[in-house]
């Protein structure tokens, strides 16, 4: 369940930071990757180098690398998280964290967060008891944190009672079981295309389109973060993807594209086309490079590429699942419900270039889905990661 899982671990100032050290070694066993936030405070109590070398990750305390200057940007962590843990969380931390009190990169961090949050709170008995902390504690609950309860025992202040930060083991278990619940793919096999395609004209030029291929890449990552075993037909692009349960095929052109879809497609439980497929292609590429005298007027003739979408639409069988997008400039709402009904699709995404933010070479998208039972929801602007979840929250909902 942890298996490639992005874990931020935030460390405080608390005897119990030593314990972070197991809690990172238990986790990177499991294969999480996992980022150390922490505290000033907290770096009088365990070193740097002991949580860097044992992550395998510098670790980050300021908004700033004391090393190069460069900025650490507590935006971009927050959204590569599958999950923050604060272990141990103080009283000083959680009522940071209770107020918004944004004084240092963890909390800061803690703010930018998407991800669920779960705090293993680390105090004396009193400080622990105390009306403030408990306020704090109900209030990162009344915002959705999960609080790991600390247990009874013998504190650092040799005193007895509750206080003592839950043991790494049980901590790494609750992660654990809340990423077990969430795995809603498990044993589903998706197919997702990505990316824009190449249609050679001759050895150095091709038309292409602006495509990134980063929704379709964060598609992929967040199926694969459900469970589901992911095929990843890309086009041209740069982007890589390290989760274990992807597998990229390369591919250039739409023909390549439509038959690797296609072979694929028998298999799979459902398939996301998100491509932005080119039409159309040269009748024929030259073998060698066109040279300008040789040319006049450059007159290309092309023809049509086969719609993966479409194609896929026809071989459909019972219980598989289809979604596709629309990127569109003008009327997107008709454009797109007639190429849910064409392409026999299940549902179609929606983004309109009229939409400051969405589509190609943004990191944001804001979509509408439409469904085959003529639902339509709207979603604001978002990034690109969140996006991804709510189309496969709609992709998991039409498999049901
Ligand atoms: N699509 C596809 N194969 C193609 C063309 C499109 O699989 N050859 C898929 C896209 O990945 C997308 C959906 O079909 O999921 C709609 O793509 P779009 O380019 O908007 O549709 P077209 O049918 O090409 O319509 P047009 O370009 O005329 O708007």
């Amino acid at each position: 369940m942890l298996k490639g899982k992005h874990i931020i671990l935030g460390v405080t100032g608390s005897i119990a930071a030593y314990k972070a050290a197991t809690i990172i070694r238990g986790l990177v066993k499991k294969g999480a990757e996992v980022q150390v936030v922490i505290t000033p405070a907290g770096k009088e109590f365990i070193t740097p180098l002991t949580l860097s070398t044992l992550s395998r990750n510098p670790v980050i305390s300021e908004f700033f690398s004391n090393r190069d200057g460069t900025w650490n940007s507590h935006v971009d962590l927050g959204l590569w998280a599958d999950a923050m843990l604060i272990a141990p969380a103080t009283a000083a931390t959680i009522g940071k964290m209770a107020n918004g009190i944004a004084d240092n990169m963890l909390i800061t961090t803690y703010l930018s967060c998407k991800a669920p949050v779960f705090v293993a709170p680390a105090m004396d008995l009193d400080m622990y008891a105390h009306q403030a902390t408990q306020q704090n504690l109900d209030r990162l609950r009344s915002f959705g944190n999960r609080i790991i309860e600390p247990g009874e025992g013998e504190l650092a202040s040799q005193l007895i009672g509750k206080g003592r930060m839950e043991d790494p083991e049980v901590i790494i278990a609750c992660l654990h079981d809340f990423f077990a619940a969430q795995q809603d793919l498990i044993d589903k096999k998706v197919l997702i295309t990505a990316g824009p395609t190449h249609e050679k004209i001759d050895p150095v030029r091709f038309i292409g389109n602006y495509s990134s291929g980063k929704m379709g890449f964060a598609l992929a990552e967040a199926c694969a973060r459900r469970g589901a075993e992911v095929f990843l037909v890309a086009g041209p692009t740069a982007l890589r993807t390290e989760h274990p349960r992807i597998t990229q095929f390369d591919v250039e052109s739409a023909e390549e594209m439509y038959q690797k879809a296609l072979s694929l497609f028998p298999q799979m439980d459902a398939a996301l086309l998100c491509a932005a497929v080119a039409d159309y292609r040269p009748e024929s590429s030259a073998e060698e490079k066109i040279k300008r005298e040789s040319t006049g007027d450059m007159i290309l003739h092309l023809v049509p590429n086969k719609d993966i979408a479409a194609s896929l639409g026809k071989q459909k069988r019972e219980g598989q699942v289809l979604g596709g997008f629309a990127l569109e400039t003008q009327d997107g709402m008709s454009h797109a419900q007639d190429k849910l009904k064409r392409k026999n699709l299940d549902f179609i995404v929606l983004n309109s270039l009229e939409d400051q933010g969405a589509g190609f070479r943004h990191d944001t998208n804001k979509i509408t889905i439409i469904d085959r039972t003529g639902e339509v929801t709207d979603y604001p602007l978002k990034n690109k990661t969140e996006v991804a979840v709510d189309i496969v929250n709609k992709l998991v909902e039409q498999l049901k």
